[in-house]
């Protein structure tokens, strides 16, 4: 559905991301996993239109997708939740759910009906109750967290990209997030599930990219690597120091 082939991206003398090819499948949970610094957001934003690749070809249904600007992706159904969580901090839960829907629709939501509809979205992952009306600035960072995905899952995208989301949530939220990662992708939607947590990998998983040093080092189905074998993939020095105590 969705192919990466031979992505590279550098800042100045870093580079982010080296030769990166990954393909990736509609209807799956597609894990990128890697440590600090690895390229995951850098690969996140190229997929977002916020960054443009120095090199390499993206393939979107098995075309050339040339799209350059975020309202192309989002127009080709990507949906992204960034690392940083992005809220408009003077407008209310409601506007920041809804937040470029209008253009979107080519029309105006009455104001009745956007209430109901920002509420329908968050019913359908949060367990922790945001009030609606509230400027979103006013929120814990978890209850913000809950906003900004709700904003994507309100776009009804065909590739949903998630950029370390859990960290922020609490229990109840990330399990109900991940029975709705389950149920999008049942639905065929391709999700991008970026962490470096290998709880979340393993539970969660169809298939598995390993990012080091900017490189894609792996792409295995789900199962295959156990968890030792994924951390030696992803950070063979720690998994050393892990082995010998
Ligand atoms: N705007 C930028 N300017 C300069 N260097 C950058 C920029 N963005 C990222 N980098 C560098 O590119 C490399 C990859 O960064 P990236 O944010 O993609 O990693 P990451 O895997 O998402 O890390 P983390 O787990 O900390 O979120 C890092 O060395 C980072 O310092
Ligand atoms: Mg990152």
């Amino acid at each position: 559905m969705l192919e990466v082939s031979n992505i590279s991206k550098r800042y100045g003398e870093t580079v982010a991301l080296s030769d990166a090819s990954i393909a990736f499948r509609a209807g799956t949970i597609h894990t990128i996993l890697g440590e600090n610094g690895s390229g995951k957001s850098t690969l996140v934003k190229l997929l977002s239109g916020i960054v443009h690749p120095d090199s390499g070809t993206m393939f979107l249904d098995g075309k050339p997708f040339a799209g350059r600007e975020p309202a192309a992706f989002q127009k080709a159904g990507f949906a992204t939740v960034f690392q940083e969580v992005l809220i408009a901090p003077d407008r209310s839960v409601t506007d920041n759910i809804l937040l470029g829907m209008d253009g979107l629709l080519k029309r105006n939501i009455p104001r009745s009906e956007r209430r109901e509809r920002a509420a329908a979205v968050l019913a359908r992952f949060a367990r922790t109750e945001v009030p609606l009306d509230l400027p979103a600035g006013l929120l814990p960072l978890a209850a913000q967290q809950l906003v900004v995905l709700a904003r994507a899952i309100a776009r009804d995208p065909s590739i949903l990209i998630l950029d370390e989301i859990t960290a922020a949530l609490d229990f109840a939220d990330r399990a109900a997030v991940f029975d709705l990662m389950r149920e999008l992708a049942g639905q065929g939607v391709l999700i991008l599930f970026i962490t470096h947590r290998m709880d979340e990998v393993t539970a969660l998983s169809d298939r598995i990219s390993i990012l080091r040093g900017g490189r894609v080092v792996r792409t295995e189905e789900s199962g295959v690597s156990t968890p030792e074998e994924l951390l030696k993939a992803m950070a063979p020095q720690t998994a050393k120091e892990l082995a010998h105590g």
